[in-house]
C-alpha cells in the first residue's frame, strides 16, 4: 500500500491506521475526511527529533497551518511542542479559540492589514514574517503603540526554482511575496530594520516551494540565503540568529511518486548547512522549517458514495460521487495527481477506466482522470487517498455543498474533530 496506515481487513475492506473504513463511511455518512491523528504526530516527531538532532537544539518545525486549519488540529500541533505558522486572521483566531501558545505562532501574509497586525499584537504573537517595508512601518508603529519590541523575521527571495533547481533570478525575484536578495533591496529593508526602534530583526525567512522531494533546492536555498547573513554582518554588524528555510518535503500522492526519508534529508541538509556556515565563518543560526503538507497529507483520506457511473461511448467513462471539487479541488487547480480504491472491495481486478467527477454544476469538477478502479457500481465506497493536506483547508461551500466532517481516529477509536456543516450553517449569515 501506499503508506504504512493503510491496510485492507479481514472483511476485504480498506482500513486506515487499523480502522474499517466502510463502516465509518456507515456511522457518519460521505463525504467523510478521515484522518490518522497517530500519524499525524508521528510526522511532527521526525522534524521535530531529526532537526534538534542534526541542526542544533534550537532548531525545530513549526506547522504551516494552512494545510489543515480547524481547532483539534491547532490543540495537536500544540500538544507535540511545536509552533505554527499562520497567514491570516482568521486562521490566528482558529488557533488563539484552540488555547495555541501564541508566542509560538509566526504570522505570514504579503498584505496584513493594519488590524491584523493590531489584533496579532492583541494575542501575543511570537513573530511577524514582514514581507516588505510598508509592513515594517506599520509593524514597528504598532509596536512603539504598545511600547514594546516586536520580534520579526523577513521574508526574503533567494531566487530559486525548486523543480529545475536552477537559479532562475528573474522568475523567482519575481514575486508576490518577499523581498529580493539579488536586486540589492533586501539589505537596505534589513538597515531599515535595524533603524527601527520598535523591532527587533531575529532571522530571516524564505519559502522556495511546495512538494520538494529532496533537500538539495533547501540547500540551494540555504546557501544564499547565508552569505546573506554574512553580508549584512560584514554591512551591519548584526547577527542574524534564526533562519526559516519554509515549507517542508513532498508527499507520495500515487505510487510513482518517490518515497522520501525525511529524517536522512534533513540530516544531509543539516551538513551542508554546517559546512557552509564554516565556510563563511558565521555561528550557524537556529534553522526552522515550516512543513504543512508533509505533516498532515498522508494521515487523511475522502471517502465518497457512488452515484451514477456513465460511460460516453467511444469517449470514456465517468463515475460521480457525492463530493467533488468542493471538498477537494486540487485535481481542477492543478491536475495533482491521487490513488482511488474501492473501499469496500479494493482487492478487486482494477480493469475499469474511471474518470471521477464530483456533483458540482462544472464541467471542471474532477477529482481524477482516468484511475484504474473494479468496475464501480452505485452505492460503493469511493476513498481517495492521501487527502490530509490541502483538502479540508480549500473546501468550499460552491452550490451551497456543505463541508463535510473530518473525523479523526486515534488509537482504535474515532471522534469528531470537525462536525458536518448543515444547510443551517449555509445560511447563518443570510439577511
Ligand atoms: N511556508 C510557506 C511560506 C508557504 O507558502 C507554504 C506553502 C508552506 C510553508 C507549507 O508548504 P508545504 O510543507 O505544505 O509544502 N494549496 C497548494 C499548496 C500551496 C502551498 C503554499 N504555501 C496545494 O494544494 O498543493
Amino acid at each position: 500500500m501506499l503508506h504504512k496506515n493503510l491496510s485492507v481487513n479481514e472483511a476485504g475492506h480498506l482500513a486506515l491506521a487499523g480502522m474499517d473504513t466502510v463502516e465509518l463511511a456507515k456511522k457518519y455518512g460521505t463525504p467523510l475526511y478521515l484522518m490518522d491523528e497517530n500519524r499525524i504526530r508521528e510526522n511532527c516527531k521526525i522534524y521535530i527529533d531529526a532537526m534538534r538532532k542534526y541542526m542544533g537544539e534550537g532548531s525545530r518545525p513549526i506547522f504551516a497551518s494552512k494545510a489543515c486549519c480547524f481547532k483539534r488540529m491547532y490543540a495537536i500541533i500544540a500538544e507535540m511542542g511545536m509552533g505554527t505558522d499562520i497567514v491570516s486572521p482568521g486562521e490566528l483566531y482558529t488557533a488563539n479559540a484552540a488555547g495555541f501558545p501564541m508566542e509560538e505562532a509566526f504570522f505570514h501574509g504579503n498584505n496584513k492589514t493594519d488590524a491584523d497586525i493590531e489584533y496579532a499584537m492583541n494575542v501575543g504573537i511570537g513573530h511577524f514574517i514582514v514581507d516588505n517595508q510598508e509592513e515594517l512601518d506599520a509593524v514597528n508603529a504598532c509596536a512603539l503603540r504598545r511600547g514594546l519590541r516586536q520580534k520579526i523575521l523577513l521574508r526574503l527571495t533567494p531566487g530559486i526554482d525548486p523543480h529545475t533547481q536552477k537559479k532562475i533570478s528573474t522568475g523567482k525575484v519575481d514575486s508576490k511575496f518577499g523581498t529580493a536578495i539579488e536586486t540589492g533591496q533586501a539589505l537596505e529593508l534589513c538597515k531599515y530594520a535595524l533603524s527601527l526602534p520598535g523591532i527587533e530583526l531575529e532571522g530571516f525567512h524564505c519559502h522556495i516551494g511546495s512538494q520538494i522531494f529532496d533537500y538539495y533546492p533547501f540547500r540551494d536555498a540555504a546557501e544564499i540565503m547565508l552569505r546573506f547573513i554574512r553580508t549584512l554582518l560584514d554591512a551591519c554588524g548584526h547577527e542574524i540568529r534564526t533562519l526559516n528555510l519554509g515549507g517542508g518535503f513532498g508527499v507520495r500522492y500515487v505510487e510513482n511518486d518517490p518515497v522520501v526519508d525525511y529524517e536522512a534529508n534533513i540530516r544531509g541538509l543539516a551538513e551542508e548547512i554546517r559546512r557552509i556556515c564554516a565556510e563563511l565563518s558565521i555561528r550557524q543560526p537556529d534553522i526552522l522549517m515550516e512543513p504543512g503538507r508533509s505533516i498532515v497529507a498522508d494521515s487523511g483520506m475522502t471517502l465518497y458514495t457512488v452515484g451514477s457511473v456513465k460511460t460516453i461511448t467511444g469517449y470514456k467513462s465517468y463515475v460521480s460521487v457525492d463530493g467533488g471539487m468542493t471538498d477537494n479541488i486540487r485535481y481542477a487547480l492543478y491536475e495533482s495527481d491521487y490513488t482511488a480504491l474501492l473501499a469496500n472491495r479494493p482487492k478487486d481486478p482494477a480493469d475499469f477506466c474511471a474518470t471521477i467527477a464530483g456533483r458540482c454544476c462544472e464541467s471542471g469538477d474532477i477529482i481524477q482522470e482516468d484511475v484504474m478502479l473494479p468496475r464501480p457500481v452505485r452505492g460503493d465506497t469511493l476513498a481517495v487517498l492521501v487527502t490530509g493536506a490541502y483538502n479540508y483547508a480549500m473546501a468550499s461551500n460552491y452550490n451551497r455543498i456543505p463541508r463535510p466532517p473530518v473525523v479523526m481516529i486515534r488509537d482504535g477509536d474515532d471522534y469528531i474533530a470537525v462536525r458536518k456543516e448543515s444547510y443551517e450553517d449555509l445560511c447563518r449569515n443570510d439577511m
